[in-house]
């Protein structure tokens, strides 16, 4: 074992914390009794799809198979590994409508910035100079940052007044420097585009690609695809999607899709079967190379994979349900908040609490507050930024009808509440382990470190 070098050696142990191992048991045990998840209650959170996660795939992807296996192994010897890669792979082909896809990013932002060098990588070998992405004005947060790190210029589309991108704003801005448009479909206004054939044709004629962020995708599987839209690159979220704990910080995964024309191009490894055996294969000269270590995330894989094979062909019923699911919350609170777009939604939708705001000064942060006090997980709130005091609500596929009454109920006594008694509101939560936090400071001035200096009790038993 190699020393270290005197000169880096401590003179003292580090400081630590030190706990009895039954005080640390009850600290995280209390923790874990505080922590609400899809789990414990209804948990509406917008464009992030958390649906419930069947237990029999943590049992899938503990088979001593997957789970002991090396990810230096040798092909031979990953033959089951390889194959459930490349059957995810080709379901996951289907589904978006083109024919080439890797597993390798670890989210959809991961999917988003491979897929504007997949677009540098394919300008680039074509010969061709093109700066800026297209983003819409209701884009997800990553949009613009992944356009940012990939070294793109991004520009803006608004939004029209049915919810659609605006075509004549859309066309003053397309021109032969435009590389590609970025887009959610639905949109975060739970908003299917009328004008999609349209979007692709203006992008397609100015010679530019099609990326489509895929993390409202819940909606459309075995109904629409993305790749009969016009889309020429495609991520997934399997985190949202397809299955897969998630919150917290994962893991996730971000599958991208291609078509053919970018296949050259894509990450590699990639798995590919010759005859009846599977291998990872290098020989891409042209690809962008590796987005991530190893063959990507393999337990999302066998989770997705496990949940994709349960439904079957009959995994559109996942969106027609989900889609059903938020319409009918739709239809239960059009009357008590505002709806800024008056339209259908698909597997979510976009309410205003201008309304509560203008009458009796309660804002969407009071109702999203409130609700935990009623047990339920706030709505995504504030976003998408076009919408103000935006309650972005999606209750995803596995929620029961009673559960959505439960919600509909809760959000429709808030509206009373606001009436009747606003600072009941503006206290919100009252029932939680904590009480109304100072979000901006937890941001700003996050304690990320023990600070022994706070607790000198502990440093004199040091
Ligand atoms: C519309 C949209 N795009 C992209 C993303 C990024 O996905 P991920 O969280 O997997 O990086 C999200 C995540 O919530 C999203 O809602």
């Amino acid at each position: 074992m190699p020393k270290v070098p005197e000169a880096l050696r401590r003179s003292s142990p580090p400081r630590l914390p030190e706990l009895s191992e039954p005080e640390l048991v009850r600290h995280f045990t209390t923790l874990a009794d505080r922590t609400f998840g899809v789990d414990t209650g209804f948990y509406p959170l917008g464009s992030c799809t958390m649906k419930h996660n069947p237990r029999v795939h943590e049992r899938l992807a503990g088979l001593p198979g997957f789970r002991d296996l090396h990810p230096y192994q040798e092909d031979e010897a990953a033959q089951g590994a390889l194959e459930l890669m490349w059957r995810l792979q080709e379901m996951l082909a289907e589904i978006a409508g083109l024919p080439a896809v890797t597993l390798q990013p670890a989210a959809g932002s991961q999917g988003e910035l491979t897929g504007l060098m997949l677009m540098r990588a394919y300008f680039a070998d074509r010969g061709e100079d093109r700066d800026t992405i297209i983003t819409a004005d209701t884009a997800h947060g990553t949009n613009p940052a992944s356009v940012t790190m990939a070294g793109y210029k991004l520009a803006k589309v608004e939004t029209d007044a049915r919810g659609n991108l605006d075509l004549d704003d859309l066309r003053a801005k397309v021109d032969e420097r435009t590389a590609g448009l970025m887009l959610t479909n639905p949109s975060t206004l739970g908003l299917f585009d009328e004008g999609i054939e349209e979007v692709a044709r203006i992008f397609h004629d100015a010679g530019a690609l099609l990326y489509y962020d895929g993390a409202n995708l819940n909606a459309v599987v075995g109904i629409s695809r993305p790749g009969d839209m016009g889309f020429d690159i495609v991520h997934y979220n399997l985190h949202k999607t397809f299955s897969q704990p998630h919150g917290g910080g994962g893991p996730g995964g971000g599958p991208v899709a291609v078509r053919d024309t970018i296949e050259p191009f894509l990450p590699v490894p990639r798995v590919v079967r010759d005859a009846d055996a599977y291998r990872l294969d290098h020989d891409h000269p042209k690809s962008i190379g590796r987005v991530r270590g190893f063959a990507g995330p393999f337990g999302v894989f066998v989770r997705s994979y496990a949940f994709m094979r349960a439904y079957g062909p009959g995994l559109k019923e996942m969106s027609e349900v989900a889609v059903l699911n938020a319409n009918y919350l739709l239809a239960r609170l059009r009357d008590v908040y505002e709806l800024p777009y008056d339209r259908h939604c698909m597997h979510e939708f976009v309410l205003s609490a201008r309304n509560l705001k203008r009458e009796h000064g309660v804002t969407a942060l009071d109702v999203a507050k409130r609700l935990m006090d009623y047990g339920i997980h706030p709505p995504t709130v504030y976003f998408p930024l076009v919408v103000p005091e935006a309650l972005m609500i999606e209750p995803t596929e596995t929620e029961p009808k009673e559960r959505l009454d439960g919600f509909v109920d809760a959000m429709r006594q808030i509206v009373v509440e606001a009436a009747a008694e606003p600072e009941l509101l503006r206290q919100a939560p009252h029932s939680r382990p904590v009480r109304r936090l100072d979000e901006v400071r937890a941001a700003k001035h996050p304690i990320v470190r023990y600070l022994f200096e706070e607790h000198p009790a502990l440093v004199e038993v040091e």
